[in-house]
């Protein structure tokens, strides 16, 4: 057990963050109503107690619909300084904002650690490849603002094509990755002219609110309001009115469902959705081993498997089963557990205090269905972790092969025909990525495409991953809508709108003067340094 001796001096809990203010309409509203606490599952005493961290305001429809309203009246039907505004100057609000953002990164990684339990080095992590992001997209939007700086002419027809805003974005990311991936919605959708409403999630969300003073002070009124509370609360309500253009979120399909649902006009609602996943490592016979084995250990239990893009289920060829089973196992047993600043720490207390009795059930299911436990540790609990269990042999019977665990538990099924692990992935309702390892070319040029069909990235002898952010994320069927990536996101939260005239006299001198003019600041063939 920890005590707060133990806990360097920079990350201990001093005094409790108590977030009074919330971001609406360009001003940090004082917050007197109901609030709820926010713990952490890491404890600071020898015997083990949860560690309040602070609370955060329990907001319901009233201020939701002051968002709203917010955001709406900063969009004003496509008429708001936001959206009709020079892309340089928009640049130079993100550009403020991002810099005063990187004078958080203490703070803000201080309490990644304690809210999700996320170790040190990926804390850190999660923080300079946020603000990298933001540094990225903004060249990315230089790079699509001076191809756009132009005319085409086809058939007679001239015209001048740029990419604008949808209007109004409510946006919800995940608690795995509560900055990096609502950053990776956010940032894009703001940056393109839209006006948004954001919730953080669940968990990690005092993390956000160091920034709350950035986001006001960097960009007009209304563009960036940020609300507390649940999902169900606030964000239906914001749905329902039918008001919202995109939908961006980070999370589960059934949430994604249900808030779609509550929009009276789906056909007006833009879905920009990353979602769960159930993404398979495939070991051929020839696999290197050593390779294998280090790949499956970072894809299965990086962040405990709390990731989208997690190995969560491992088919591995008859013939090199056994070899792998018994090297795997003792890798997992190897594995250093720790508080997120403990030196190497690899796996780390969960966030949420139920999710060792649901990963429990899951590998008791799993064993009155006739599996074992393959590794000594497998299943040892503790008051806020549960030891990766290897589960083998898992069938198609059990919750664990089904169920998306998103947490530490690894299920295991042996093949000995590719069709096999093909075929479940055919019948999943989950396409994201894959992980395959061998090295015969012959073997691999058919799987390879054939997953690329089934899934949107085959990682050859690496783990899956979503970085790095320039590559193009998404999935197929239950897993994803629509491509995020410093490139795609840009274009996920616009559309293509355009100037056309056909080519006569009139017209040209008319542009002529428009562009001499500068008073337009969509029509402008200006090149942004
Ligand atoms: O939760 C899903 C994340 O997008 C995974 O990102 O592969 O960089 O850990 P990552």
């Amino acid at each position: 057990m920890t005590t707060t001796n133990q806990i360097p001096e920079e990350f201990q809990i001093t005094a409790l963050k108590h977030q009074k203010h919330y971001l609406v309409n360009g001003k940090l509203e004082e917050w007197n109503g109901e609030t709820s606490e926010v713990i952490s599952t890491i404890s600071s005493t020898e015997e083990y107690k949860h560690t309040v961290l602070g609370s955060i305001p329990t907001m319901g429809e009233k201020e939701a619909m002051k968002a709203l309203d917010a955001a709406l009246s900063a969009y004003d039907q496509g008429q708001g300084l936001w959206p009709t505004m020079k892309v340089k100057d928009r640049i130079e609000c993100m550009e403020n904002f991002v810099k005063k953002m990187e004078s958080k990164r203490e703070e803000v990684v201080k309490l990644l650690m304690w809210e999700i339990g996320k170790n040190k080095p990926d804390s850190y992590k999660e923080f300079d490849r946020t603000v990298e992001y933001i540094y990225d997209t903004i060249e990315e939007y230089k790079e699509l603002d001076r191809s756009s700086a132009k005319f085409q002419k086809h058939a007679g027809v001239y015209a001048h094509i740029r990419r604008g805003p949808l209007g109004v974005v409510l946006c919800l990311g995940p608690y795995n990755y509560p900055l990096n991936e609502t950053f990776a919605l956010l940032i894009p959708a703001i940056i393109m002219g839209n006006t948004t409403i954001f919730k953080p999630a669940k968990h990690g969300v005092l993390l956000i609110t160091p920034l709350l003073e950035a986001f006001q002070s960097s960009f007009p009124k209304g563009v960036v309001n940020i609300i507390f509370g649940r999902g169900r609360a606030v964000a239906a309500p914001i749905m329902q009115t039918g008001k919202v253009d995109v939908l961006a979120l980070i999370g589960n399909s059934k949430s994604a469902n249900a808030l779609q649902e509550q929009h009276p006009k789906s056909n007006r609602l833009r879905l920009v959705l990353g979602l769960e996943a159930k993404n398979p490592a495939i070991i051929l016979p020839d696999a290197d081993m050593d390779l294998t084995i280090k790949e499956v250990i970072a894809g299965t239990t990086s962040f405990n498997g709390q990731r989208c893009t997690a190995l969560k289920v491992v088919y591995v060829h008859d013939d090199v089963k056994d070899e792998f089973l018994e090297k795997y196992s003792k890798a997992i047993d190897a594995l250093k557990f720790g508080n997120p600043w403990d030196e190497g720490a690899q796996l780390t207390p969960l966030p949420e205090p139920d999710k060792p009795d649901y990963i429990q059930e899951l590998i008791d299911d799993a064993l009155q269905k006739g599996a074992q436990i393959k590794n000594e540790k497998g299943g040892w609990r503790s008051d806020n972790y549960i030891w990766p269990a290897v589960l083998y042999p898992v069938s198609k019977e059990m919750r664990v092969y089904t169920e998306e665990q998103f947490g530490p538990v690894v299920p295991v099924l042996s093949f000995s025909d590719i069709s096999e692990p093909l075929d479940d992935m055919a019948e999943s309702n989950y396409g994201q990525q894959v992980s395959l390892f061998g090295k015969d070319v012959y073997t691999l040029s058919p799987l390879i495409d054939t997953l690329a069909n089934l899934v949107c990235r085959v990682n050859l002898n690496s783990s899956c991953q979503r970085g790095p952010d320039v590559y193009p994320f998404t999935g197929r069927k239950d897993s994803a809508q629509a491509t995020l990536s410093v490139h795609d996101a840009l274009r996920s939260f616009s559309i293509r709108t355009f100037v056309a005239f056909k080519d006569n006299d009139i017209n040209n001198e008319t542009i002529e003067n428009l562009l001499d003019a500068k008073a337009s600041n969509f029509l402008s063939t200006d090149y942004i340094l």
